[in-house]
């Protein structure tokens, strides 16, 4: 018998160059996004009273901080970071990446092989993918999460960088899963647009009798969540799908959850997808997460949320913060709508000051059926 394949891992090729770069890349976007958000709320505040303007809108704002020097030095480095953490001078994760393409994919191929084999990872190559995925490359990931083989590696690294300790310890996942009822069970439960399986796995972990399927369209993603669920020895189902044509039967699970998704999806295409979650729902069940929503009453950081999302490639996130999704639940089917602020996540982004607004903030959705 053929020994198994063996796990996917480059860390341990990890040149001290490629970390040194990575050190750097992260110090100039947390330089940007907390230092120069001060300095550009205040000279924000100063032009405000200078002109005797008082915004209420984020365009309002926008109008202001388009005539401030430090507005484009700002939005020029919040861009052009992120272009340097993917596939600057070598050192960028596309480069860091493709370079060892032929240890990594072998590996990767091999363990989705066996997963494919088991029954577990149920790859579709023919499934028809949205338009709006295809058009742009999601976070500046040159190609998107689905654009090489080994672009679920590449998102998994990416992630990492992130600036939010919660999210590099999971944490964010239980504190989402905080926000359903006490003392129930959810016996079958969907990880809505999983990627490389971060939520569903850290579910199983703390769920081991909940049978879980993960949904999303890019296959190496999901074959990077197979495979790290194998090195956790979790056991879960993975569906390349596309969230709009969920191929399971009505009132299949018993919750859904999702994290960082409804920016990523145009608010088009949202009364049908939450039509779809609620279809696969079973009477009762909940569908909760989280998600980027406007500060309240602060233009300046709402022009600055909505610039970020263009800025960053992600088209859906200006329109996003101006959903009612509420509403949009309430027609898709769902009786019980909450959306309440996401307080674990809330503050982190908080500067200092405490008259400045923080940067970015969340909101818990929890629907249920
Ligand atoms: C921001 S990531 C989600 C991150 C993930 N929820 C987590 O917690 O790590 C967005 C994911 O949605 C997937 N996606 C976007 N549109 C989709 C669709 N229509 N159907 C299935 N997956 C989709 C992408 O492939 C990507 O993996």
């Amino acid at each position: 018998m053929n020994a198994p394949p063996p796990s996917v891992r480059f860390d341990a090729v990890e040149s001290a160059d490629y970390r040194a770069y990575r050190r750097f890349v992260n110090a100039a976007r947390n330089w940007d996004v907390e230092k120069g958000y001060v300095e550009l709320h205040n000279a924000f505040q100063r032009e405000a009273e200078a002109e005797g303007a008082t915004p209420k809108t984020a365009d309002d704002a926008l109008a202001i901080l388009d005539r401030l020097d430090l507005f484009r030095t700002y939005a020029f480095l919040f861009r052009n970071i992120q272009r340097l953490k993917y596939a600057g001078h070598g050192y960028g994760i596309m480069p860091y990446v493709l370079e060892q393409q032929d240890t990594l994919l072998p590996q990767l191929e091999a363990i989705a092989a066996e997963g494919v084999a088991k029954g577990v990872l149920h790859l579709d190559p023919k499934v028809p993918v949205p338009d709006y995925f295809k058009l742009v490359d999601f976070h500046q990931h040159p190609g998107g999460v689905d654009g090489n083989p080994l672009a679920g590696l590449q998102y998994e690294l990416a992630r990492r960088t992130r600036t939010h300790s919660r999210v590099f310890a999971n944490q964010l996942y239980r504190d989402i899963f905080s926000y359903l009822p006490k003392g129930q069970t959810f016996d079958r439960v969907l990880d809505w647009g999983t990627s490389f399986g971060a939520g569903l796995r850290t579910w199983l972990h703390d769920n081991p009798n909940s049978e879980g399927h993960g949904v999303d369209i890019s296959a190496p993603c999901l074959k990077l969540a197979y495979a790290r669920a194998r090195e956790q020895g979790i056991e879960a189902n993975w569906w390349q799908q596309d969230l709009e044509h969920l191929g399971f039967p009505e009132n299949h699970f018993d919750m859904s959850f999702f994290a960082y998704m409804l920016h990523e999806l145009p608010p088009g295409r949202t009364p049908a997808l939450l039509k779809e979650v609620h279809r696969v729902l079973k009477p009762g069940g909940f569908f909760i997460g989280m998600e980027l929503v406007y500060v309240d009453g602060s233009p300046f950081q709402n022009a600055i949320a909505d610039l970020e999302g263009w800025l960053n490639d992600e088209p859906f996130m200006a329109s996003c913060f101006n959903t009612d999704y509420e509403a949009v639940g309430r027609r898709a089917g769902f009786s019980n709508v909450m959306i309440t602020r996401f307080t674990e996540m809330a503050d982190g982004a908080m500067p200092e000051d405490k008259r400045i607004p923080p940067r970015s903030t969340w909101n818990i959705f929890r629907f249920q059926k």
